[in-house]
């Protein structure tokens, strides 16, 4: 059972409305989907990655599969690259973090980071993704000084970073 702890914190330079906050993923994808998360008792929100064109992401669906026990996705990081900007317009202020990427050369990265200046809390590097050829894990994977790039290139943006590694 997980027990909430109502109040104000500051995670990672990012103050949130309680520790309980949404994952990058489907439901962030839209404004109103965040805003709606928000409304429904979420200390923050992180958006769906964006990256530096727009994607389509892999042919679907399926997209999510249970599988042995576990549930497993492959979206393939649909995006509408820098056209989602406008989604956060109704959302000055609120404790949003979003998630981008990029592939190499790492500058990709402080490119999309600077769309969001002003717009967001903070920036999740999605280095962790493990389906999408040439981005995600495949950027962050086990290579530190990829990681430290991508990390020092996002915050140029002047926003606080914070990176999402896999397992690999
Ligand atoms: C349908 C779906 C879409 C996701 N999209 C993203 C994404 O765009 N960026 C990202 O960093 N993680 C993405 N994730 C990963 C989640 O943010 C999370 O890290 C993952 O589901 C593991 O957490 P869980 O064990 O609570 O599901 C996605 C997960 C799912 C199921």
């Amino acid at each position: 059972m997980v027990t909430l702890i109502p109040g104000d914190i500051t995670v990672g330079g990012v103050r949130l409305h309680n520790h309980c906050m949404l994952a990058a993923g489907v439901l962030g994808t839209t404004g109103a989907s965040l805003a709606r998360m928000l409304k429904s008792g979420a200390g923050g929100v992180v958006t769906k990655s964006i990256g530096p064109e727009p994607k389509e992401g892999h042919k679907g669906p399926p997209c999510v599969a249970v599988y042995d026990g576990a549930v497993m996705n492959a979206m393939g990081l649909p995006n509408p690259s820098r056209e989602f900007i406008r989604e956060l317009d109704g959302l000055v202020g609120a404790p949003v973090i979003a998630s981008i990427f990029g592939g190499t050369p790492p500058e990709e990265f402080g490119e999309v980071a600077d769309w969001f200046a002003g717009k967001v809390q903070a920036l999740e590097l999605n280095l962790s993704c493990p389906h999408a050829e040439g981005y995600g894990a495949a950027v962050g994977g086990a290579d530190p000084d990829r990681v430290e790039q991508c990390t020092r290139m996002a915050k140029e943006s002047g926003l606080p970073v914070w990176v999402k590694l896999t397992r690999m």
